[in-house]
């Protein structure tokens, strides 16, 4: 059975890859931090678009059932130009997953979105949303140092609070009914951020929507071993290997790869 291929700049995507872990315990992940060129974030379209492909060419090359882009930024930017790329490959996004629970759920609702700058400057989220659910009224932000907090390994220190306070201390954040966590960082911080916004604001990880849509669509053997995750880094450090352990699992080993030129 060919593994399912999952990409991210850096550790945020295990938070995906560990929620399609945990509904298809026997699907085999093999999970590409880029490391080397993280973070994306603040990287430009087509730059981010160079990233994308590589690492799809790479995982393609491994024979991959299909691809999950498990980060934000790439989604935003590389995702149409990737199924242009890789006409064959069925590729599952960060974002698609999201309109639809906001359509079911939300239509009408307001709604705030936190991202990097990046996804934040494509305009993907608004763009998307206006064209299924016109009435619905959506706040965006950038928060960039939420991601490098949770690459330090800083979420539960005394700096969160501060840090939290700056971004989301705003009227339309307090006043929203949905705030999606729209970059695969920042559910390694929802504990936090839901503290903070307290019960009138659902907070919601995209990556258990993404799951779900990934196991509607590869559902995955029930009677085969336990899946198994093989975890690749374009830049090895042990703070990726340590945050990486937290995540997913106390033995993860971490392997180091170089990506054609
Ligand atoms: N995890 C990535 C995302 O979902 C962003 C982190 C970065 O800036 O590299 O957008």
């Amino acid at each position: 059975v060919k593994p399912l291929g999952i990409f991210d700049s850096g550790v945020g995507g295990l938070t995906v890859a560990k929620a399609i872990h945990n509904v298809l315990p026997h699907t085999d992940i093999l999970y590409v931090g880029d490391t080397e060129h993280m973070p994306y974030g603040d990287k430009s379209p087509e730059t981010i678009r160079g990233y994308a492909k590589k690492i799809t060419s790479y995982l393609v090359g491994q024979n991959i059932e299909a691809l999950v882009i498990a980060c934000n930024t790439a989604s935003a930017h590389a995702y149409p130009f990737l199924r242009a790329s890789f006409p064959d490959l069925p590729i599952i996004n960060m974002v698609d997953p999201v309109i639809n629970y906001i359509k079911k759920n939300y239509s009408g609702k307001a709604i705030s979105i936190i991202a990097t700058r990046g996804t934040i400057q494509s305009g993907v989220y608004p763009a998307r949303i206006r064209d299924c659910c016109p009435e619905t009224r959506v706040f965006t932000l950038a928060t960039p140092l939420l991601a490098p907090l949770v690459e330090e390994n800083l979420g539960n220190s005394i700096v969160i609070r501060g840090i939290l306070e700056h971004y989301l201390d705003k009227p339309p954040i307090h006043e929203s009914n949905l705030l999606v966590l729209a970059c695969t960082h920042y559910p390694l911080l929802i504990n936090e951020i839901e503290n903070y916004l307290g019960q009138s604001v659902h907070v919601i990880d995209p990556g258990l929507l993404v799951a779900e849509a990934v196991s509607e669509l590869f559902p995955g053997n029930p009677n085969a071993q336990p899946g198994e995750l093989t975890c690749l880094v374009t830049d090895y450090t042990e703070s990726f290997e340590q945050i990486a352990r937290r995540i997913f699992s106390p033995d993860l080993r971490l392997s180091n790869i170089k990506l054609p030129e």
